[in-house]
């Protein structure tokens, strides 16, 4: 029988940081919807102040903003935010001054795209193309950089030493100017940081490739000029790493890397997570470690089979939230979505739904879930988790398309055998883009 989430962990209060009291330990996971501009400013639109206002209803709740750009030189890609002008960071405000006005709180995530960043748009404004090494992510973007006569280029130290001060100040300018409560690392899906600690992208020799250690030191000294930075402090940050994403390139053959304890990005999470317990011993206990769970690659489905995050959880003692397929109870048939293989578990022909949810934010007193894909299609889901409402079923076709429809047209819940919970509006808005947040940019 399926077990009321009501009378979990998940529904009790915590606090993260030092002072973010959540009254739940429901997560919005960063969730990049491709809703910000192509208009090479990089700015948030206003489409986005409504779907952040509709998921931050219950008061307490913690959101993770989705990944924003650092800045111009390491990588730009169209229509996400980036966090590197006052002006970007002013627009971004309005967003999180919205779901402060519901009392909840938000994480920022910043990222570099490194390697998979879009060449036009850096060889349009004579920008660095770079990456620990010169490895295409995929073939298509190795043409493209033919094409264009603008091929990848291996970053220097100076320039690596450049970028780790674009983190420091895209997390202040976050803390600061964007009205954050907190700021992540974006350690995974293939973007910069990942493409430092992975064998798969980095194959430098000198002190940023090599070991494990050497692998992991780009992301290591990030972390320690947040924890020394008067302005931010390591209360002011999580760290989001995985070690079974396959997103951008990081696909690791298994002829020459076998799934046992010698698997590169095992290796490299526990290095990492090593380090944070050791800074938690010394009293510098960083706000979150966000890791996503084996049944999920970027925002698909994968087989978990010989795959285990236990390894990973047991290092790091401090506030730890996971990610990936928790949600089961969709609308229709529940074992059409592939997670739901593992993750449901059938005993007198009854499905037990939330299972490994409640197994999860039951082990302990310091476990957080987070849901990405279920949020997209149900802005009222912790109410739904609470009272074991059935969820709708996001729709993916929906998940970067630019428009208002698919991203602002699905309501809070109704009974699935009377009415359908689509919003409706004109097609005109529909179709729509965002309208740009940036000051000079609003009527
Ligand atoms: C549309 C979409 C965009 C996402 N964008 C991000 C992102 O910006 N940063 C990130 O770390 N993960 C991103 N993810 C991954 C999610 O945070 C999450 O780890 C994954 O979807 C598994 O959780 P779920 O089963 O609840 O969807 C994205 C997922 C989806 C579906």
């Amino acid at each position: 029988m399926t077990k009321d989430l009501a009378e979990t962990n998940l529904f009790k209060p915590i606090t993260i940081g030092k002072d973010i009291k959540l009254s739940h330990r429901i997560v919005h996971a960063p969730t990049s919807r491709s809703r910000s501009t192509n208009d090479g400013e990089n700015s948030p639109t206003d489409l986005m102040i409504q779907y952040y206002d509709s998921r931050s209803r219950t008061e307490g709740s913690l959101l993770v903003f989705e990944s924003c750009l650092v800045s111009p030189r390491s990588g730009l890609v169209p229509f996400k935010s980036g966090v590197f002008t006052s002006a970007q960071c002013e627009a971004l405000r309005k967003i999180t001054d919205k779901i402060h006005e519901n009392n909840s709180y938000v994480s920022c995530q910043i990222f570099s795209p490194g390697r998979v960043a879009n060449i036009q748009i850096l060889k349009d404004k004579q920008l660095p193309y770079v990456a620990p090494s010169v490895i295409y992510h995929a073939e298509g973007h190795k043409v493209t950089a033919e094409e264009l006569n603008y091929p990848l280029k291996e970053l220097t130290i100076e320039e690596i030493h450049q970028i780790q001060d674009d983190f420091v100040t895209a997390a202040i300018n976050c803390l600061t100017i964007g009205g954050f409560d907190l700021v992540e690392l974006h350690g995974t899906s293939g973007f910069l940081i990942e493409q430092f600690l992975s064998p798969i992208s980095n194959t430098r020799t000198d002190q940023y490739g090599g070991s494990v250690e050497n692998r992991c030191r780009f992301l290591i000294e990030i972390i320690d000029k947040f924890i020394e930075h008067p302005q931010i402090g390591a209360s002011k940050f999580g760290v989001r790493i995985a070690a079974w994403s396959t997103h951008f390139g990081m696909n690791y053959p298994e002829d020459k890397y076998p799934l046992d304890a010698s698997f590169p990005p095992l290796l490299f999470c526990q290095y990492i997570l090593k380090y944070l317990e050791k800074l938690k011993q010394q009293g510098k206990e960083i706000a979150y470690v966000s890791i996503t769970e084996p049944r999920v690659s970027g925002s698909f489905d994968q087989d978990p089979d010989g795959k285990s995050n236990s390894s990973l959880t047991e290092i790091w003692s401090g506030k730890l939230i996971r990610a990936g397929g928790y949600a089961t109870n969709y609308k229709g048939d529940p074992s059409l979505i592939k997670s739901n293989n593992s993750n449901l578990k059938i005993g007198d022909g009854e499905v037990q739904h939330y299972a490994a949810l409640t197994k999860d934010v039951d082990a302990d007193d310091r476990t957080l879930i987070a849901f990405s894909r279920p949020f997209t299609s149900n802005p009222d889901l912790i109410k739904r988790l609470k009272e074991n409402l059935k969820l709708d079923l996001y729709e993916r076709p929906f998940f970067y398309s630019h428009q208002l429809e698919g991203y602002l047209t699905f309501g809070d819940y109704v009974d699935e055998n009377l009415f359908s919970n689509t919003l409706k509006f004109p097609i005109d808005e529909l179709k729509r883009e965002g309208k740009s947040l940036l000051n000079s940019q609003v009527n």
